[in-house]
């Protein structure tokens, strides 16, 4: 049996144990998660285990992030399950402030990223990503990590950290991971558990409008519209499916783009039923 995990809920005794770390030479690595982990957190666990000495995965469902209450309460926690994964995959902390030592009464310190939180799911979901920067900060000032790991499941808020990193000379070193899928292509997420079968098989249009861009772009077109519009019909003749939005963006700037001719990244979110789901790909 590998040694368990060592919890810590502390964000002083967090700082501690990394600084300790940091004395012997070791690198911290961090990967933050909300918990319910499936193999697509793993994925982020396995790459900074072989990258880093120390190894921390925070859980912790940030309120601040979310908003709409029923999201948040219906978010779904997986305790022990968690705590057995990160001892399967040899991580040394596990890192879970409770919600009073991350937001004690009278915090009222935010962190706003600006242009690239805009667009997509800014527009949708309003102040999500100031919760997100927040707390990506205050998770990096705790355990003061060397290199944290991202999904590129979660585009723009990769993007976003990227950025807060680099503006605010955090001095940790942002690493984005490729998105895990199920074998038919539909990329895990906590939020799958929610899907009817039904909807879990509807949720395939998301992966599809992806292919059918890319099969596009592949193809020659370098029209945006034309290819949003392919991909959009995708989505609109999938029973039960309604869309927030579609767009193809360039991967650095997020900015709209009208022809492909450089790199570009189209990225969507699609609501089945009560259960809203994400994805993002490469067009070329
Ligand atoms: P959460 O949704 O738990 O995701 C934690 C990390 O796992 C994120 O970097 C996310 O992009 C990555 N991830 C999720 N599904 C993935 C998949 N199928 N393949 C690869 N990586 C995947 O994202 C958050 O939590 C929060 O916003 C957080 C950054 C922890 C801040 O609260």
């Amino acid at each position: 049996m590998p040694d368990e995990p060592l919890v810590i809920r502390d964000p002083a005794a967090m700082t501690a144990a990394s600084r300790a770390a940091r004395a012997r030479g070791q690198r911290v690595g961090l990967v933050p998660t909300m918990g319910a982990l499936h193999a697509g957190h793993l994925s982020l666990v396995d790459y900074a285990r072989a990258n880093s000495d120390l190894l921390v995965v925070s859980v912790f469902v940030n309120p601040m992030q979310f908003n709409n209450q029923g999201d948040l309460d219906n978010y779904p926690v997986t305790w022990e399950a968690d705590f057995a994964l990160c001892a399967q995959h040899r991580v040394d902390v596990i890192y879970a402030p409770t919600v009073d030592a991350m937001y004690p009464e009278g915090f009222q310190s935010k962190v706003l990223v600006e242009g690239l939180t805009q667009e997509m799911e800014g527009e949708f979901r309003p102040g999500h990503f100031d919760g997100v920067t927040t707390v990506v900060l205050k998770l990096f000032a705790a355990v003061r990590p060397d290199m944290a790991a991202f999904g590129q499941k979660d585009y723009q808020q990769l993007k976003v950290v990227e950025r807060m990193s680099q503006d605010l000379d955090l001095g940790v070193k942002v690493i984005g991971r490729p998105t895990v899928r199920e074998p038919d292509g539909l990329a895990l997420s906590s939020r799958n558990v929610h899907l009817s079968p039904d909807e879990r098989q509807r949720a395939l249009c998301l992966r599809r409008a992806l292919d059918q861009a890319r099969e596009l772009a592949a193809g020659g077109e370098t029209e945006v519209a034309a290819i949003e519009a392919a991909a959009g019909e995708v989505i609109a003749q999938t029973e039960g499916a309604r869309l927030d939005y579609l767009a193809v963006v360039h991967p650095d700037s997020l900015e709209r783009l009208q022809r492909l001719q450089g790199p570009s990244r189209m990225c969507l979110a699609v609501w089945l039923g009560d259960t809203r789901l994400i994805d993002n790909d490469a067009l070329n």
